[in-house]
This record gives C-alpha cells, sequence and structure tokens, in this order.
C-alpha cells in the first residue's frame, strides 16, 4: 500500500475548486489502496496555530528529551509528511499568496534540526532533511493571467513561495494542475477545471504505479 496525504486549505467547506481536485486524486488512490491509504489534513476547517514565542524557543533550545507541549502540532505535522509517498496540496490565491492556515502549517512544519540543517559553506548554507517525494500542487486563483509571461505574472506569490518553502526542507519534486477565472465561470474556466481533471488524473495514475 502507498499512503497519500491530502492537504486542504481552502477555507470554503463547499464549492471549492481545490477541494474538488483533492477530492478526485484521493478517490483514485482509494480505489486503489482502499479508505486506510490517504491521510487527510484539513487546514482550512482546523487552521494551525501560528508559531509564537513558546514555539520557537522549544524548536532552538538545544538537547532537549521528549517533544515539548510547543511543538506537538508541528510533530504531528511532520510525522505525516514523513509517512507519506506522495502529498497533494490544494492551495486558493488568497491576496495574491497562499492562505494564512496554508502558511501557518510551513511554519510549522519547517524546523531547524528536524527539516532542515545549517550546513557548513557559504554557497549551501541550509540542507533540507526530508527524503524527497513526490508532491501534488493543486491551485486555483480568481482571475487568470499570472502565469509566467502574463501580465498578472509579477503579483503571483502563491506557487513560487509555496515551492521555495517546499524544497528548502527536500520536498522540491513538484507536479501542478492550475486552474485559474474561478471567479468568472467561463469557458476558459470550465477549459482549465477540465484540463486540471485530466491531468489529476493521469499523476493518480502515475504516482500510484511508480
Ligand atoms: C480571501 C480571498 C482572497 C482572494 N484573493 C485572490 C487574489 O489575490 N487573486 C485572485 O486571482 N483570486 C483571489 N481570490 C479568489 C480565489 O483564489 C478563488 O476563488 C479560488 O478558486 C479559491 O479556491 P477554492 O475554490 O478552492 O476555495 C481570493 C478569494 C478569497 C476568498
Amino acid at each position: 500500500m502507498k499512503t497519500l496525504l491530502v492537504i486542504d486549505s481552502s477555507a470554503r467547506s463547499h464549492r471549492s475548486t481545490t477541494r474538488a481536485l483533492t477530492s478526485r486524486f484521493a478517490d483514485a488512490w482509494k480505489s486503489r489502496f482502499g479508505e486506510s491509504s490517504v491521510i487527510h489534513r484539513d487546514l482550512g476547517a482546523n487552521p494551525p496555530r501560528p508559531v509564537d514565542d513558546a514555539w520557537i524557543a522549544a524548536a532552538f533550545a538545544k538537547d532537549v528529551k521528549g517533544t515539548p507541549a510547543a511543538l506537538a502540532e508541528s510533530e504531528t505535522f511532520i510525522d505525516e509528511i514523513l509517512s507519506a509517498d506522495v502529498i497533494v496540496i490544494g492551495a486558493p490565491m488568497y491576496n495574491f499568496g497562499m492562505p494564512a492556515s496554508l502558511k501557518a502549517y510551513l511554519d510549522q512544519i519547517v524546523r531547524v534540526g528536524r527539516t532542515f540543517d545549517f550546513g557548513e559553506s557559504h554557497e549551501n548554507p541550509y540542507l533540507p532533511l526530508i527524503p524527497s517525494k513526490p508532491v501534488v500542487a493543486i491551485t486555483s486563483k480568481g482571475s487568470g493571467d499570472y502565469e509566467p509571461g502574463g501580465p498578472m505574472e509579477s503579483l503571483n506569490f502563491l506557487e513560487p513561495h509555496l515551492a521555495t518553502v517546499l524544497g528548502f526542507i527536500g520536498l522540491g519534486d513538484i507536479s501542478y494542475a492550475k486552474v485559474a477565472r474561478e471567479e468568472y465561470k467561463d469557458e476558459e474556466w470550465k477549459r482549465m477545471v477540465a484540463e486540471a481533471e485530466v491531468t489529476v488524473d493521469q499523476l493518480a495514475t502515475k504516482l500510484a504505479a511508480d
């Protein structure tokens, strides 16, 4: 059995484009490996705590025995990532970047000595500690033209930010299924949804077989 970790960050429980596509991926996975093959982390319904003074003190403390309470949520999230073979992330664009719940999640999982370490050289000052595994980022935006070369490219802080942080801890193997123009629901949006569904189906089949 291969384990899939599905991370949703849309604040919408219904009518969500990213949730429709992450569910589609999860359903394909379950039909191949069974119900227990999918871990669902719903950040939209249960946003992680923002890191605070106690979290930072615990994360950078030396020679600590056991897991300090402040890092309990972080440990759960990191263990889920480590136990997964494949990770799917639903990430809507909120105000040109990712939802606050997904940013809080990333803040919880980037931890010195646990998911990254300091290297020796100026050229390579950080070392990722998570073994590489495939990540599928499913994104949705209200308007369009954020793609490279498009008039809104410089305003897109969603995929670049997500990819930078994931790559920093070792999760640099990222495939995308992207939808835009969700607020218009026009023919172009319908075409992008249909294309994203095909991409999801193809990736689910490929990553289940690899
Ligand atoms: C709080 C909020 C902020 C948003 N900001 C942007 C934005 O900056 N640019 C954009 O193109 N769409 C924006 N949108 C539209 C969403 O990206 C779009 O509706 C997307 O489909 C949401 O994902 P979901 O369908 O999975 O909920 C925003 C939506 C919300 C709710």
